[in-house]
């Protein structure tokens, strides 16, 4: 599902890659690990094709990525990866419902599909019952399960998942994990970049890499 072959990046002169080789088959769970600074968000957004490799090539798909994809493309391929990010990037005037639709309706789905998938999200994530109600009155476990479900509403084939539990205490992180575990379960094929070390010990299933000195290495 994802190649990567010799991947350089920097920035600046800031070396942050260098010649990583790196591959994810459909239906796995991998965790990324490293310290703070380290590069695990630059790898994850040159998967989500926000960053593009200095050197070296990505294969999402089988199709190779580069500098020269077509915005068209880009968007394309976007439809088939879902992602949360640490600061769950959620809008605060919209309710919990709404959070999640709208997405889909940006992809031009119809509404009883939208509302379905909705249905269903709000449901895996128990967040059902908060629907209605905005995200500032929602704990931080809860707003990061509205990521949970606006990015799985999507249905994408492989969910890059960066520090979800960052600012959660743990039992709340491990509540987080183990919907990812579910998901996993169903198919879905997910990264999750975490220093979170405790919570790796949680699924024996995943694989486990470390970034450390510009390459990524299989624990
Ligand atoms: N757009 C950018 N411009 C310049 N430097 C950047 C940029 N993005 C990341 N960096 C630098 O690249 C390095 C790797 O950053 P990255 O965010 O990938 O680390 P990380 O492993 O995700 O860290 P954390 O655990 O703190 O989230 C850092 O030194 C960071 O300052
Ligand atoms: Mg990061």
């Amino acid at each position: 599902m994802i190649k990567i072959v010799n991947l350089s990046k920097s920035f600046g002169n800031k070396k942050v890659l260098e010649n990583v080789n790196f591959e994810v088959s459909k239906g796995e769970f991998v965790f990324i690990i490293g310290e703070s600074g380290i590069g695990k968000t630059t790898l994850l957004k040159h998967l989500y094709l926000e960053e593009f490799a200095d050197s070296g090539e990505i294969y999402i798909f089988n199709k190779l990525i580069d500098k020269n994809i077509k915005q068209k493309e880009i968007q394309l391929l976007r439809r088939k990866i879902g992602v949360i990010f640490q600061d769950y990037k959620i809008l605060p005037d919209r309710t919990v419902y709404e959070n999640v639709i709208l997405p889909l309706r940006y992809m031009g789905l119809s509404k009883a599909v939208c509302e379905e998938r909705v249905e269903f999200a709000l449901k895996f994530t128990k967040l059902i019952e908060r629907k209605n109600d905005y995200p500032y009155y929602l704990s931080g476990g809860e707003q990061q399960r509205i990521a949970i479900a606006r990015a799985i509403a999507r249905q994408p084939e492989i969910l890059l998942a960066d520090e979800p539990t960052g600012n959660l205490d743990f039992n709340t992180s491990l509540e987080i994990l183990k919907i990812l575990i579910d998901l996993n379960f169903q198919g879905m094929t997910i990264i999750m970049a975490t220093h979170d070390l405790e919570l790796i010990k949680y699924y024996d299933n995943a694989k486990v890499y470390k970034i450390e000195g510009y390459k990524i290495v299989k624990l």
